[in-house]
C-alpha cells in the first residue's frame, strides 16, 4: 500500500532522515520506534506532506505521491494524527468532531462516519458536550483518533499515541488501535517506546539517527533482544552472538 524508498529528509543543513526504506501493506499494523530525535516524526510528516523530502521516493497504491500538499493527501486517504494530538482544548468534543467534518461533501455520509467514530469511542459520547480540553490524555488521545478517523483514512498514521499516558490508559489506546486494524484499517504507528509493539504489530522497524536500524516482521521478533540491540545501537553482528 505504501512504499517508500531511500527518504532523505533535512532542517537546513541538518539531515532528519538519511535513506529511508520502508514498506507498509494493506491490512497491516507497521510500527516504527526509535528514540527521541531519531527521525520517527519527520518520517510520517514526510508522508503526509508537511515536510518535503530532499530525496527519494514515496508511493500510496502504486502512485508516486512525493511532493502532493498536505490536504491533497489528507483527501488522498493518508490521514496523520500528529505528536500532542493537537485538539482544541476550549471547544467540545461534538465542535472538535463537527469541525473535522465541515470539508465532507456528502453530510448523510459524514453523519454515518460520526455515528460509527463514536461507536468505537463511547466515551466521546459520554463527553460531547464538554470541553476536550477537560478530557483525561486517554479521551484526548481517544479523540484525536476519532477525528482522523472523519477523514476516511485509508492509510492512518499515529504520531506516539502512548506519549504521558498512564500503563492502563495506554493499553485501552492500543485496543482501539486493534480494532480499528480489525476492521479493515491500515495502521502506520510510531512510538519512542519498543514495550508494547510485539504483541500488536504486524513488522517493526527501528530508526536511528535518521536511518533503519533494524527492519523485521513481527514473528522474527522473538523474546526482543534485537530490537533492543537495534534500538540502542548495540552491535549484534552474527559474528558478535557467536564470540
Ligand atoms: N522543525 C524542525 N527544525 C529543525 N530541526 C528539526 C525540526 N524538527 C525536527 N528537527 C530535528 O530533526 C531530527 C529528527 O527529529 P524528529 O523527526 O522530530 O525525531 P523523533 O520524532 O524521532 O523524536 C532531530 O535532530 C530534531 O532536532
Ligand atoms: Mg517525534
Amino acid at each position: 500500500m505504501l512504499e517508500i524508498k531511500n527518504l532523505h529528509a533535512a532542517y537546513g543543513r541538518l539531515a532528519a532522515l538519511k535513506g529511508v526504506d520502508i514498506h507498509v501493506p494493506a491490512g497491516s499494523i507497521v510500527f516504527v520506534v526509535g528514540p527521541n530525535g531519531a527521525g520517527k516524526s519527520t518520517l510520517l510528516k514526510s508522508i503526509a506532506g508537511v515536510v518535503k523530502p530532499a530525496e527519494g521516493s514515496i508511493d500510496f497504491e502504486g502512485v508516486r505521491i512525493n511532493g502532493r500538499p498536505p490536504e491533497r493527501l489528507c483527501r488522498d486517504g493518508l490521514v496523520l494524527v500528529p505528536e500532542g494530538r493537537h485538539i482544541f482544548g476550549t471547544l467540545t468534543v461534538e465542535e472538535n468532531l463537527k469541525l473535522a467534518m465541515s470539508a465532507r461533501k456528502n453530510k448523510a455520509e459524514a453523519a454515518t462516519d460520526l455515528a460509527q467514530a463514536l461507536d468505537a469511542f463511547p466515551i466521546l459520547r459520554e463527553r460531547y458536550q464538554g470541553a476536550a480540553g477537560y478530557l483525561s490524555g486517554g479521551e484526548q488521545q481517544q479523540l484525536a483518533i476519532a477525528r482522523a478517523m472523519l477523514l476516511r483514512p485509508r492509510l492512518l498514521m499515529i504520531d506516539e499515541p502512548s506519549l504521558g499516558l498512564a500503563p492502563l490508559v495506554i493499553d485501552q489506546v492500543y485496543d482501539k488501535l486493534r480494532m480499528l486494524n480489525a476492521s479493515g484499517m491500515t495502521l502506520l504507528v510510531v512510538e519512542q517506546s519498543t514495550a508494547r509493539v510485539m504483541d500488536l504489530a504486524t513488522h517493526v522497524y527501528v530508526l536511528r539517527n535518521g536511518k533503519v536500524a533494524l527492519d523485521c516482521e513481527a514473528r522474527q521478533i522473538g523474546d526482543g533482544r534485537a530490537l533492543e540491540n537495534a534500538y540502542f545501537g548495540y552491535e549484534t553482528t552474527a559474528e558478535a552472538e557467536a564470540a
